[in-house]
């Protein structure tokens, strides 16, 4: 995406990857994309395939105590949500950036970064057993929680916020009709579950599970029985069962890294931060950050000047602990709590839950947050 908006500003970029073009493009993400985020991909010329492929939701549902209750986001914040699996965006920017004459250089490997604390930064890597060496202005860190540019900044510079769950989520993608037109989200008394879709004809389901749950453990028809009982809501509500074709156990982390730059090498994504996935904040934040940091960019070549730049980390971190507090809140909300205080904090998680749906206020405030602020 930031290759993507640089090219369209007149800024050169090249992309290192250490993976293939075809496993990027088919590794099983979130699909979530809030209404900033469709509107950034639309106005830059990459929505046409979102536009006819994605899913616009006008609302989600809630469900506890066995009942589903509806949140309306088109009549709460006037915006919506749509679902578009994030390895499609993956798809989409890279055809735009090769379709541009872009240079993306898959499968690299032994990635080493220098000299971003100087003005001519070095990206060194191994392209088919051949030693490249980079020399760029800048370097943009969108490698990932595990990559290697925020751990090349030295110990003592950046300050770190974290915090674990006890759980996990369990995710399936399966050939099967959704069961509802919109994202089921549910706090039952044997743990969280989540039904959500990728079309008309596959169900993306998730189920609260132990950390270091064995998925040897758990064969098709245990999940599917799991699920139903999660997802129960009154005698005619069944989900359509069907062929599970990808199964996954997603860690829960909150992670901040601070500041998210240093030099000339700027964190953006999950490099600088990791938000649990109950908020579907994760790929948005990235969009929202490679937004800030390539207007940034623009100013620098276009007007020399640097404050963009210099406030890059601030303008960013403000939506980060936003969107922190809100999966957070969203987490402890709708999971059991295991420990001598499960059954107060069951009871206080209906109480919210009651007062989000009786509230307008505090549905608003869940919309607003779960739609996204807008990007500027
Ligand atoms: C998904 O569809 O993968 C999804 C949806 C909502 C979430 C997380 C994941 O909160």
């Amino acid at each position: 995406m930031l290759s993507h908006l640089l090219h369209l500003d007149g800024i050169d970029s090249v992309v290192i990857e250490t993976k293939s073009r075809q496993f990027v493009e088919h590794r099983v993400r979130a699909g979530v994309l809030e209404q900033g985020s469709v509107d950034l991909l639309n106005a830059t010329g990459v929505g046409e395939r979102m536009r006819r492929e994605g899913l616009v939701h006008e609302g989600l549902e809630l469900l506890f105590n066995g009942r589903r209750h509806r949140i309306h986001f088109r009549e709460l914040t006037g915006r919506a949500i749509t679902v578009y699996g994030q390895q499609e965006v993956v798809k989409d920017l890279i055809q735009a950036r090769l379709d541009a004459g872009g240079e993306i250089i898959f499968e690299v490997e032994d990635v080493r970064i220098a000299g971003f604390d100087s003005d001519r930064p070095v990206i060194r890597f191994r392209e088919q057993d051949l030693e490249r060496e980079l020399e760029c202005d800048f370097i943009a860190g969108c490698d990932g929680f595990h990559g290697v540019s925020r751990h090349a900044i030295e110990a003592g510079i950046l300050n770190f916020y974290e915090r674990a769950y006890p759980f996990a989520w369990l995710g399936i993608l399966a050939h099967a009709k959704p069961a509802s037109g919109e994202l089921i989200y549910s706090n039952h008394d044997r743990g969280f579950a989540l039904l959500s879709m990728r079309s008309s004809s596959i169900t993306r389901l998730y189920l609260q599970c132990k950390p270091d749950e064995a998925l040897a453990d758990w064969p098709d028809h245990r999940i599917w029985e799991e699920l139903q009982i999660r997802l129960a809501s009154g005698a005619a509500f069944r989900l359509e069962e069907g062929p599970i074709f990808q199964k996954s156990v997603t860690p829960m982390r909150s992670f901040v890294a601070e500041p998210m730059q240093y030099g000339r090498l700027f964190l953006a994504g999950d490099a600088a931060h990791i938000v649990p996935p109950t908020g579907a904040k994760g790929m948005n934040l990235a969009i929202a950050d490679v937004r800030l940091l390539s207007r940034a960019l623009k100013a620098f070549y276009s007007h020399g000047t640097s404050d963009l730049l210099a406030g890059y980390s601030r303008s960013c971190l403000r939506r980060v602990w936003r969107a922190q507090h809100f999966s957070w809140w969203m987490t402890s909300m709708l999971h059991r709590l295991d420990g001598p205080d499960s059954e107060f904090d069951h009871r206080r998680q209906l109480a919210e839950l009651d007062n989000l749906i009786t509230s307008r206020a505090a549905a608003t405030n869940f919309a607003e947050n779960y739609v996204g602020l807008p990007i500027d």
